[in-house]
């Protein structure tokens, strides 16, 4: 176990069912400390075609951490002093829309952040920050993610759904019927248990953010379909942790060649922040 820093540009978050990139060569283990505590599981940083990478097992390898136990600050902190700049998270969602079936992905680019137990700011304490969230989403990192979703082999293209509102829960319980109608009524398109805070941190740490977000149920309002259970969505996740595994590939690719500029990189420049320095 290293522990020195390492640095890369790309992180990885890998949520249920993703807890390791296989594609990730020259692979080194390092434990980092940070003022928010451990992050979830080592940072694993290595390279994909010679380009550095770090990734983070969201859960813990063996997944030990409910959606409510991931030390979200950490994970982000830590990335951060390694250099990432871009964030791609990985997960597993269920369908609010009778369009997005289970094993279709989905890039939202909007959140409705119903959390209720985490820490969702790296300010306070003296530091007074208001970040706009109006793009929670980079535009650019995820068109770069459609891109790779686009590039998979005929044999395991999937359907894509660019844009929609994920929902975002405290579970760990799925959601009853009525919620799960009430979150309907916005018109969101996917409802998931990890994403935020994790977007407004990763935005609070300037990174540009976008999640694949990988349906694998209905969730519980579909009058035909099953309700989800933990079996379900964890049967369809795993067919499609594969071709995430490819999809990643390519992004890294992608991202290390068009090294987009992000809103997100200067975001504090536009926020209220005192002290000024506060996040260098
Ligand atoms: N993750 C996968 N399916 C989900 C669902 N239906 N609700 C919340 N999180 C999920």
């Amino acid at each position: 176990m290293a522990s020195e820093r390492p640095q890369a540009t790309i992180g990885i978050l890998g949520g249920s069912g993703l807890y390791q990139m296989d594609a990730l060569e020259n692979v080194t283990e390092h434990t980092i400390e940070t003022p928010f505590g451990e992050t979830s599981d080592a940072l694993i940083s290595g390279t994909i075609s010679d380009i550095p990478v770090i990734f983070i097992a969201r859960h813990g390898r063996g997944h030990r951490l409910l959606p409510s136990e991931v030390p979200y600050q950490a994970n982000i902190f830590a990335l951060k002093q390694c250099g990432v700049k871009y964030l791609v998270s990985l997960s597993a969602v269920g369908s609010l829309q009778e369009a997005m079936a289970p094993k279709d992905m989905v890039i939202p680019d909007q959140y409705i952040d119903l959390s209720k137990n985490r820490k969702s700011t790296f300010f306070g304490s003296g530091k007074v920050a208001h970040v706009p969230m109006a793009q929670p989403v980079c535009p650019e990192l995820a068109q770069l993610l459609a891109e790779s979703v686009g590039s998979l082999p005929q044999e395991d293209a999937v359907k894509l759904h660019t844009g929609g509102t994920y929902v975002s829960i405290e579970g760990p319980q799925f959601s009853t019927l009525a919620e799960s109608n009430w979150y309907r009524s916005f018109g969101a398109s996917v409802i998931g248990m990890t994403n935020m805070p994790e977007a407004k941190l990763a935005l609070e740490a300037q990174m540009a953010y976008a999640s694949l977000s990988m349906v694998t149920d209905y969730d519980c309002w579909h009058p035909h379909e099953e309700s989800v259970s933990a079996d379900m969505a964890i049967r369809n996740l795993m067919e499609n942790a594969t071709k995430a595994q490819k999809i990643v590939v390519e992004l890294v690719k992608l991202i290390h060649s068009k090294q987009p500029v992000s809103a997100a990189h200067s975001i504090l420049e536009t926020s209220l922040v005192t002290p000024l320095d506060a996040m260098d």
